[in-house]
Formats: C-alpha cells, structure tokens, sequence
C-alpha cells in the first residue's frame, strides 16, 4: 500500500529543470546495473531511497530539490516500490533494499527504513562503496554505532545521520551567539521533545516493536535529536544522566504495518492486542562537561503537542530559547528587555543566513532542513569530505546519540546517575 503523502510530492522541480519529473517508473525487472559506474564531476549525482513511508518522501523530495537524480527505491516489497517510483518520479522500483543500496548505478544511498534495518543496509552500501545518509537512530545499540563509524572510516565516503533541526537558520544563529559568547557563560540548558501521535492504545507502528525500533522508543526516537540539537548549540556534551522512563499505555492494539504519524480519529479496538515494552515518556536530568545542570523530557504521549522540540539556553547575560513549531523566530531575554529575533537574514550571522532561503515572512519549515541538510551532504560529497562542510551530522553524531540512549537506559534500571562516555 503507498503512502498518501506520496501524491503531493509528485511534482517537484528540481534544480536540474523537469527530466527527472516526467522520468516514468520502470519495472523492478530492470537492470539496475544498465548505467553503472561512478557518475561523471559534472552530472547529477545518482541517489537511492530504501523505505518510502513518512520520512523517505521528505528525503525523495530534498534530494531532487538538491539536483539529484532520483535512481530508484525500495520499499517492503517489490510492488509498493514500483508504486513509490511512480508517485516519486523515480526511475524505478528494486526488488528489494539489498540489492539497491549496492546497484552499480547509485552513488548515494538514504536509508529511510525502520530502525532495525539501518545497520545491515549501512553495512552493505558501504562495503559498496556508497555515499550513505543513515536515518537516526544509526543502530539500535552502541556496539552496532560504533561498528557502523569504523566501517565508514574505511570505505573513505560521506555517512551522515539527518540531525536535520541543526539545519533551522536560528538554530545555526543560536549556535553562533553561544559560541561568539554573546549570552555569557551557560549556567543552564534545559527543554522538552513532546509530540501525541503515539497517546492512546489505538495508536500503534512498528517503533513500539523493540525488534524493529530498538531498547528504547520515545528517547532514541526523538529525545537523540534534543539532546544532538543541544549539544550542537552550546558545544558542550552530556557527562551524566539520571533517568525515569514511563510506558504510560501498557499495551496497544496492533495496526499491521501503518505508516509513521497516521492519526486516526478512533482509537482501534479490533486488532491483536500487545504488551508495550518501550517507554513513552522519558525524563531525563543531565549534567555537561562544563559542569552545567539540565533537563529534557520526552513525551509521544502528550495530548495536542505534535512535535514540540523546544530547548532553551540560559547565560549569565541573556537566554536563548527556541521552539521547532515556530522556527521563524528565536526568543532572546535579559534582565531588561526580551526580544524576539526574526528569520530575517540580513541580520543574521553569516552561518545562519546562509540557510535562510526565503524572504523573512517567507516561512520556512521542517521539508526546508531536510533541503539543506541533503544539500550540504552532497556539496561534502562532491569536496570528497564531510569535513568540507561546517555542522554536518555525521555517523560519529549518529553513535554519539547511541550512547547517550544506552547511559539513560541503564540509568532507568540502576535507578542512579549514569556517565556517557
Ligand atoms: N531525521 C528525522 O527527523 C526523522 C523523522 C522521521 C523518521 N525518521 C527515521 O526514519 C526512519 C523511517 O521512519 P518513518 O517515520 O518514515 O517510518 P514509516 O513507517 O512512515 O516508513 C517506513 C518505511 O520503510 C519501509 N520498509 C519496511 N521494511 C522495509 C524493507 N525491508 N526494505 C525497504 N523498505 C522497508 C516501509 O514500507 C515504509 O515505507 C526511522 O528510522 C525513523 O527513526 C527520522
């Protein structure tokens, strides 16, 4: 069954003008190999997608709007894929994600499937010789992370993981002023991840199967992008964590195989009805390197919070606060005056206004990160780094986050603060 959302991105331009949108999907019987061969400096790059639910649209779409040409997907099977390849503009639908993400005619690979696939398929487009943009969270635990950066280092390509909130140009302007010293010493970093689509008993989706999500669900989901996005601002790193974890809906009826984000206006009643094994909320105290106190708390059971990642940043001389709902404006407060700094890049520092694609008032949002996220990746790849390009998340990010989530799960267990290496 193909996502809906598919339809709405159908007709995308891309910067290379309109041959790869009226490119038609061929059959997965097509060599995939027909075109093989490393793709000319000058031509677009050649780039794959495996799973094309939520997340794998928004990065179909980044890469074509980045002038890539969109090789082909994988999906759970051979006949959705041919139907994304379609609804895409692909050129066409694989068989199966093995065999794409190592097709002599792709350059890159987005891995865009649930998180239990991430590892296998990272491996094999590295061994390839792949370019790859691995979907967080990297792997499902650290030893599989840290395998996964080893394997990078190796092959010598660009491996990155969408922390793509870093991409908001008023995050890139928080990071800035923090770093120039503009809000003085920090002296506390603290904020919440909360979203709903997962509150009641009849929401379900593969993340609650520990075998397809991981250990932990609600802080390796998105509590791994606060804690990133935070780390990236101030640059400083979680030192220990002291951690409850929550499983508010003990068990959920299952929904086959929804895609991610479905709301539905019903609670389900009339499936199998399982034991939740991952948490829903995760609240987490943390204190940095530098010896800050913080806390995060992570919800995907919060009742009319969609996707509220909010942080805020408290100097000795002023706060910085920053919500993702509203990321046309960064709240700046004082002892005297509070102010709220527009999306407008003319007074912006360079390292923001530089993501500043649109006129202020213009807003930009969630798909715009994505835009520049994949974009920069693939100037880093086109530089031969990912060095190359200031504040792009890496594999190494990706086993960061990995273990920030293994201290807070032994946290929860050992009921005691826990370091992060
Ligand atoms: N960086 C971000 O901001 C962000 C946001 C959302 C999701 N994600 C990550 O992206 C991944 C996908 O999440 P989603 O929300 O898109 O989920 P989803 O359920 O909407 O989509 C998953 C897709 O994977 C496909 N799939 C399943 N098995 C497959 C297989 N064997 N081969 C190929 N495709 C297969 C499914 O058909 C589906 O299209 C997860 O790892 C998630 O953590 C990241």
């Amino acid at each position: 069954m193909i996502d809906s959302r598919h339809k709405c991105v159908a007709n995308i331009t891309t910067m290379e003008g309109a041959t790869e949108a009226s490119a038609s999907a061929r059959d997965t019987s097509a060599d995939p190999g027909a075109a093989g061969g490393p793709a000319a400096d000058h031509a677009p790059l050649r780039v794959a997608v495996a799973g094309t639910g939520f997340i794998g649209v928004v990065h179909a779409h980044a890469a074509r709007r980045a002038g890539a040409r969109l090789v082909g997907v994988a999906a759970s099977s051979a006949s959705s894929a041919r139907e994304a390849a379609q609804a895409l503009g692909a050129d066409r639908g694989f068989a199966d994600a093995e065999s794409m993400v190592t097709a002599a005619d792709v350059d890159v690979v987005h891995i865009c499937t649930p998180n239990n696939l991430h590892a296998p398929l990272a491996h094999a487009a590295l061994a390839a010789g792949k370019h790859v943009i691995c979907e967080k969270p990297l792997a499902v635990d650290r030893d599989e992370a840290a395998d996964l950066v080893r394997a990078a280092d190796a092959a010598g390509v660009v491996a990155v993981v969408p922390f793509a909130y870093r991409f908001y140009p008023l995050v890139r302007e928080a990071r800035t002023r923090v770093a120039a010293g503009a809000i003085g010493p920090v002296r506390l970093i603290h904020g919440c991840y909360l979203q709903d689509w997962l509150a009641t008993e009849g929401d379900d989706n593969w993340r609650v199967d520990p075998e397809r999500g991981g250990p932990s669900r609600a802080f390796a989901d998105i509590g791994s992008h606060w804690c990133d996005l935070v780390e990236f601002v101030t640059g400083d790193r979680l030192a220990a964590v002291c951690a409850e974890a929550v499983t508010a809906v003990p068990e959920r009826v299952s929904a086959g195989d929804s895609h991610a984000f479905e709301g539905r206006v019903r609670a389900r009643t009339d499936g199998i009805r399982r034991a939740v094994a991952t948490e829903d909320i995760m609240v987490v105290l943390f204190r940095t390197r530098r010896g800050v106190a913080g806390s995060v708390v992570v919800s995907q059971v919060s009742p009319g919070r969609k996707n509220r990642l909010q942080f805020e940043v408290a100097g000795a001389d002023a706060t910085l606060s920053f919500d993702q709902e509203q990321p046309e404006f960064l709240w700046v407060g004082r002892r005297d005056v509070a102010e709220v700094v527009p999306r407008d890049p003319a007074h912006l520092a360079a390292e923001a206004a530089r993501y500043a694609v649109l006129p202020p008032g213009h807003p930009q949002g969630y798909q715009g990160c994505f835009d520049a996220f994949v974009a920069d990746t693939y100037e880093a790849i086109r530089a031969g780094s990912a060095a190359a390009v200031d504040g792009l998340p890496t594999f190494a990010d990706g086993a960061r986050a990995a273990d920030i989530t293994a201290a807070v799960l032994r946290s929860t267990r050992t009921n005691r603060w826990e370091d992060v290496p």
